[in-house]
């Protein structure tokens, strides 16, 4: 299919409008005492600030790490989103997921670096989204599905990590969640996310090597194991609820 004029986009993001609250603003409530968001070009998109600390994940994840990815590589994504919307002003009203959902709705010009930089924005507040320090363990209705869909918690942590450690080079590897609930282990490269085929991601580990090369090096299969001791499952159980009801965000 050719792509949709900028008028055909325009009135798609217009319908938008009134569609529930974006993600941007959700994450305008975080705690206060959460580290300053990344200075990034002004403009409709901004980094979520972090609910933790930087060192929050000593020694799973290093505090260096966490601020370069969170500070200068998500930073980065939304430097370059504010750029775009510049002449794009429809970028930032429209919710991310109708955007992500319809990447072939935007003109040629902009399709590809929407494609990249939104997608690591909505990967990247995920991210920051389902870890915290003190996690927990995963229980309820999200243990219930892991058991049935995933073959329990041992066999997702070996095959998610083997998921993880099989994609090559740059990408991410995801829990994605159904409307009626089930979970799937999937993988995606670059940027993508698993709402620009029409599916949404419960939770996923970030496999590029900005998340992890400074303190495990070439050292992927360490990284992913130690990552676990990361998850805020509070969180996860948050999302695959959202997910049941159909109002989850990125
Ligand atoms: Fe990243």
């Amino acid at each position: 299919m050719s792509t949709f004029s900028r008028r055909h986009f325009f009135s798609a993001a217009a319908s938008i409008a009134a569609v529930a609250v974006t993600p941007r603003t959700a994450f305008a409530q975080a705690p206060a005492a959460a580290p300053a968001a990344a200075p990034a070009a002004s403009g409709p998109f901004v980094v979520p600030p972090l609910g933790y600390a930087f060192n929050a994940f000593e020694p799973h994840i290093d505090a260096k790490t966490m601020e370069i990815h969170h500070d200068k590589h998500h930073g980065a994504y939304v430097a370059n989103l504010n750029t775009i919307a510049k002449n794009n002003p429809q970028l930032g009203t429209a919710a991310v997921t109708d955007v992500l959902g319809n990447l072939n709705a935007l003109n040629d010009d902009i399709k590809f670096a929407v494609r990249n930089n939104l997608g690591g924005h909505a990967n990247h507040t995920m991210f920051w989204q389902i870890m915290g320090p003190g996690g927990g363990k995963p229980e309820g209705d999200v243990l219930a599905a892991i058991d049935r869909d995933l073959g329990g918690m041992e066999k997702f942590q070996n095959d998610f990590n083997a998921a993880g450690l099989r994609q090559f080079g740059s990408g991410w590897v995801f829990v994605t969640v159904a409307k009626d609930g089930k979970l799937a282990i999937e993988t995606r490269p670059n940027q993508d996310n698993p709402i620009m085929d029409g599916k949404r991601a419960l939770m996923g580990n970030d496999v590029w090597e900005h998340a992890y090369y400074l303190n495990y090096q070439n050292r992927r299969a360490d990284y992913l194991k130690a990552w676990w001791n990361t998850v805020n499952w509070g969180k996860v159980a948050e999302r695959y609820a959202a997910a049941r009801t159909g109002t989850l965000g990125v």
